[in-house]
């Protein structure tokens, strides 16, 4: 059609998206343009605000390698990863759920550890922490040899891959739940970090006066026949930064409680106080078993 007014765009356009064949796409396409074409009337976009947008689309791109992802890093700072992750599970976004994000920082093959052992690899200064994990169905029965791998970072807020004081495979583990659905392990207790500040997230987080911290958080993937892979983070209560997660990704559900200890622990006298302990449990829904691709080697 030939355009005469500014709405005719808008129709022609949508026109267009309607004969995408694959009804999914099509729906998808004509919903965007939707959208798109209504937030420009909204805003009324000048011409320099379309540019200056299109250069950062192309930045964040640029900034994307294999070592870091800009627009995921700008999807979690839109709140737009918290949704997709709440609206695809606990029954669409009606009841709360195990699931959170998977984050930058998971790799595959960590080292197998039995059930009561350490996780730490290098001398990493901090407290201890003595971690108790359970896996339950939504019936609340334990599921017993499900995989779980956990990855955390160090007191300082440093996975060990960005850290070289830290031992490769530092703070993670891959463990087995026994027959209550549990895991048992011991490390150290971590520490939020701030994301990386370097690119376009960086200098919008600056614009609107927001720290780029993320909570303290333990990672859980959690791998079992029969049920949707569980990838989780559980957010320790005693953090200042937990309403206010760069990434919201913090949920009612998804907060541990991360108990302090300033007595001696009579079954292990060496232990320093103060030590914590963390008890707590995940719930898997049914769903496909399947393994994400790991963001990094
Ligand atoms: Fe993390």
């Amino acid at each position: 059609m030939i355009i005469e007014r500014h709405e005719d765009v808008t129709e022609a356009a949508l026109r267009v998206m309607e004969q995408t064949a694959d009804p999914r796409l099509r729906e998808i396409m004509v919903a965007l343009v939707r959208h798109l074409h209504a937030f420009v009337r909204e805003v009324q976009l000048s011409e320099a605000e379309f540019r200056a947008a299109t250069a950062v689309l192309a930045e964040l791109g640029h900034l994307t390698t294999e070592r870091h992802n800009e627009i995921v890093l700008m999807a979690g700072s839109l709140g737009v990863s918290s949704l997709v992750c709440l609206l695809n599970n606990g029954d669409g976004g009606a009841t709360e759920t195990s699931q959170s994000l998977l984050g930058p920082f998971w790799r595959m093959h960590s080292p197998r550890v039995e059930n009561g052992g350490s996780i730490v690899r290098s001398a990493t200064p901090g407290p201890a922490m003595l971690v108790e994990l359970r896996v339950q169905d939504r019936a609340g029965r334990p599921i017993a040899g499900a995989e779980v791998d956990i990855w955390h970072p160090s007191p300082v807020g440093l996975y060990e891959n960005q850290d070289p004081r830290q031992a490769d495979m530092n703070l993670r583990g891959k463990f087995t739940t026994d027959a209550e659905g549990r895991i048992r392990f011991r490390s150290v207790k971590p520490a939020g970090y701030p994301i990386p500040t370097g690119g376009v997230v960086g200098r919008l987080l600056e614009a609107q006066g927001r720290h780029p911290f993320r909570p303290a958080h333990i990672h859980a993937l959690i791998f079992k026949e029969g049920f949707k892979t569980l990838t989780s983070q559980v957010y320790a209560d005693d953090d200042p930064r937990l309403d206010s997660d760069v990434q919201f990704g913090v949920t009612r559900t998804l907060i541990g409680r991360f108990v302090r200890h300033d007595e001696p622990r009579p079954a292990d006298p060496a232990l320093q106080a103060p030590w914590y302990t963390l008890d707590y449990t995940f719930t898997m829904e049914p769903g496909e078993a399947t393994r994400p691709r790991p963001p990094i080697k």
